[in-house]
């Protein structure tokens, strides 16, 4: 696996194979775990060669002390990413992505707007911004996200859409620990007992699911479990064309989010 920190490291390792290749790129912010994984995997799959990106994106933070304290393990990483049998890992540093002067932003409507838009002002700009970057440096011919951030996906959907990117996007199942919780970075943050308390999330959206297919409300189940937590929001959401129950909360200091796609087929993953 190779290694690149620059953009014209990036240019000078890509651009020459680009004609005869099927880049897949998978975006991520290091920390990585099996759901990211699962995403390297998918892309090697089809893709030839497989570009990971490992960049913890300033401006998608709007909290300082949370971009200070989102865990950084760049040895590890490097070898989870080789061992998925990605090609290439770009791995960037914020003055080599936000030069001094940087000043354009790119900004999304709609699908942006609500539930992590709304609780965390400014977050999507930061994503879309980078994205479009990525793309623009990896011009990869698909592009791999998780089902565990389905409002980014729509968000990322709609920028394709828009700036007419001749990139396929590929969404990939949430992966889950044994116990149901979604495999997330921030996860490392719990203590033994918030680990527990945070297994109200993947109780609420099962509740929600089983609701759902009942003919009950999903959004009144999935709250009657969400009570030992501190809920941001839990609602019915249209995410990339499907009807997704989506739920935030905070356990302790940790902001943790998930959702379950409402038109899961019964013998599908599901929770
Ligand atoms: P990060 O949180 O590192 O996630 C990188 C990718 O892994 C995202 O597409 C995310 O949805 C996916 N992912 C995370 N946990 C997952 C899980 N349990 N199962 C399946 N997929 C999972 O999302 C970001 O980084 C950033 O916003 C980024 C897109 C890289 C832009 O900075």
């Amino acid at each position: 696996m190779t290694i690149l920190r620059t953009i014209t490291e990036a240019r000078r390792a890509l651009d020459p194979i680009r004609p005869r290749a099927t880049i897949g790129l998978v975006p991520t912010m290091g920390a990585l775990h099996d759901g990211h994984t699962a995403l390297f995997r998918a892309a090697r799959r089809v893709c030839s060669p497989v570009v990971a990106t490992i960049f913890v994106n300033p401006p998608q933070f709007g909290d300082p002390a949370d971009l200070a304290a989102y865990p950084r393990e760049e040895s590890r990483d490097a070898a989870t990413v080789a061992e998925a049998g990605v090609d290439y890992l770009f791995t960037p540093s914020a003055a080599e992505m936000y030069p001094r002067g940087y000043d354009t932003w790119i900004d999304i409507g709609g699908v942006a707007l609500g539930f992590e838009g709304a609780s965390r002002p400014g977050h999507f700009r930061g994503v879309a911004t980078v994205c479009l970057k990525l793309f623009s440096i990896v011009q990869p011919r698909i592009a791999f996200f998780g089902q565990k951030d389905a409002q980014q996906v729509a968000v990322v959907r709609q920028l394709v859409r828009d700036m007419n990117l001749p990139i396929e996007l590929r969404v990939v199942p949430t992966v889950r620990d044994r116990d149901g919780l979604a495999l997330s970075s921030r996860n490392a943050r719990l203590s033994r007992d918030e680990r527990l308390q945070a297994l109200a999330l993947p109780r609420a959206l099962e509740a929600g699911l089983a609701a759902r297919r009942a003919g009950r409300d999903p959004v009144a189940a999935a709250r009657q479990e969400l009570k030992s937590v501190d809920i941001d929001y839990v609602a019915e959401a249209d995410l990339d064309g499907r009807p997704t129950l989506v739920v935030a909360a905070r356990v302790g200091r940790t902001r943790l989010i998930d959702n379950v796609p409402l038109d899961e087929p019964d013998d599908g993953p599901g929770i």
